[in-house]
């Protein structure tokens, strides 16, 4: 693929998707890898691989990327010779992950490519494919001396789930670092690859307005809601194995507690980052009490009739798997004692939002108390879909009676014009092929959120108490509500 301005300084290398015909691949990686490509964020030499197990050529696959970036790229397919040249680059490999003998004919195919474009080696495996091919794929990657790690790089990006508990993610982890050295690995977590997660530091340590007021003295609790209005869309049996915990809240909600949380890290490198937000989860505690689990009934959603999660495909009828979770958690440690942090996440719930709410201490009231109500400052993070920052404080309504209002700003960066942010999967994707791992998460922030995580679910399975039903598209089970109403509190929505 050849690209006339160049401005990066990337190292030329090969792209290797397992999971090529996979739903994530035609869905993110594609477009991904074309919006990059026309950001002049690819190297100039660069090919992809596309590995699948179904049989198709490699004019098939070139097809299959064109119509992607058709319908999925937030940048036009615009079928200059440049463009075609970009997806000429585009290889198919058909391979059954367990044939041991065919991953020869990978390698031949990678050196072949690597004297064609002129990548020196360098190759990223993004592992695009179900968790338990994740460590046998990595094994033949070593065993035919694809990641020989001298003189050249080899990065594996893995996706979630990373294990299933604590223990499952030690033993991937132990055979997975057999092949590939910690800073090789890229634990996916596409949260952190959006907007306005990236800019969580930015907002809390470069605005003197924030981060003095960043604490349990002025803080009086955080909310996180990451709502969804779809179903399980036909994940039933990944989802029997995941539910929401392990779906949503070990690895995206965790990771942006962490960053909402963390001490201000003593350097911006990946590093000090990263041990700044493993502190956090190291500190995370939760009673068994405060967290409600629900799953979705039949009920309306976006004006149309939804059916049960038991009744999805491939989901047994007596499941006592959740598809929401709402919990108290606490940070304990100087900066937070006192200040609950409550998660909430759902399917099939009213909207789709993520967002993060900071609800700063109430003023007493001497002063206003006659003059209307006096609400606490709410700063709120808009993830997905605005992405902006709101702020609620109070003023004075105008006219000759001196009574008070609530009032806000609303910064929306993605109403913008000429903003068009990218996806997560671009940075993440480009991250990778620059050797920037911040976005990804490290070891023993994967082991620490299992470690918190595990201590829910295992409370669960002592706990005769069954998953509470909600109607889809409401709210989820009025326990969640329960859950904050206790405290003098309300889910902001
Ligand atoms: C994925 C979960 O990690 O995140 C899905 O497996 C969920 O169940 C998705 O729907 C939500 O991501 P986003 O970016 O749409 O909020």
């Amino acid at each position: 693929m050849v690209k006339s301005q160049i401005e990066t300084t990337l190292d030329p290398c090969i792209f290797v998707i397992f999971g090529a015909t996979g739903d994530l691949t035609e869905r993110k990686l594609y477009p991904a890898l074309y919006n990059l490509y026309k950001d002049n964020h690819l190297p100039p030499q660069f090919a992809v691989v596309a590995v699948g197990r179904r049989e198709k050529t490699t004019t098939d696959i070139q097809d299959d990327v064109v119509e992607s970036i058709r319908k999925l790229s937030r940048q036009n397919y615009q079928q200059t010779s440049e463009d075609s040249q970009f997806i000429q680059g585009f290889h198919y490999f058909q391979l059954d992950f367990y044939d041991s003998d065919n991953y020869l004919n990978l390698e031949r195919l990678l050196t072949e490519l690597d004297e064609r474009y002129q990548t020196h080696g360098n190759r990223v495996f993004f592992l695009a494919v179900a968790p338990e091919h994740f460590a046998p794929i990595a094994e033949e990657i070593s065993n035919h001396g694809m990641a020989p790690n001298q003189d050249s790089w080899q990065r594996v990006v893995i996706e979630k789930p990373f294990g299933r508990d604590l223990v499952s993610a030690m033993e991937l982890n132990t055979n997975i670092s057999r092949t590939f050295a910690e800073h090789n690995i890229y634990r996916i977590d596409h949260y952190l690859g959006k907007e306005m997660v990236q800019n969580l530091m930015v907002l809390r340590f470069a605005n003197t307005l924030f981060e003095p007021l960043w604490n349990n003295k002025y803080i009086d609790h955080v909310q996180v809601t990451f709502a969804e209005t779809v179903g399980v869309e036909g994940r039933g049996p990944y989802y029997e194995q995941a539910g929401a915990l392990r779906d949503m809240v070990q690895n995206h909600m965790l990771q942006l507690l962490a960053l909402i949380a963390m001490e201000p890290p003593v350097d911006l490198d990946t590093e000090s980052i990263r041990d700044e937000k493993v502190k956090v989860l190291r500190s995370l505690q939760v009673s068994g009490e405060d967290v409600i689990r629900g799953q979705y009934g039949p009920g309306v959603v976006d004006d149309k009739q939804v059916i049960a999660y038991i009744q999805e495909e491939r989901v047994p009828e007596d499941s006592q798997v959740e598809t929401f979770v709402a919990l108290k958690a606490r940070v304990e440690n100087f900066r937070w004692t006192g200040v609950p942090f409550y998660l909430r996440t759902g399917k099939h719930l009213p909207k789709k939002y993520s967002e993060i709410i900071i609800n700063f201490k109430k003023l007493p009231g001497v002063l206003f108390f006659k003059r209307g109500k006096l609400d606490p400052n709410l700063l709120i993070i808009r993830v997905q879909p605005d992405e902006g920052i709101y702020l609620k404080f109070n003023a004075k309504r105008p006219g000759t009676e001196q009574s008070i209002i609530p009032v806000s700003m609303d910064f929306c960066q993605n109403c913008l014009e000429g903003i068009n942010s990218p996806e997560a999967y671009e940075r993440l994707i480009f991250d990778v092929v620059r050797g920037e791992s911040t976005l990804f998460t490290r070891w023993d922030e994967v082991e620490h959120s299992w470690r918190f995580v595990d201590k829910i679910a295992e409370g669960w399975q002592d706990d005769p108490k069954m998953v509470v039903p909600y109607p889809a598209g409401s709210w989820g089970p009025s326990q969640a509500d329960f859950l904050i109403r206790t405290d003098g509190r309300e889910w902001f929505m």
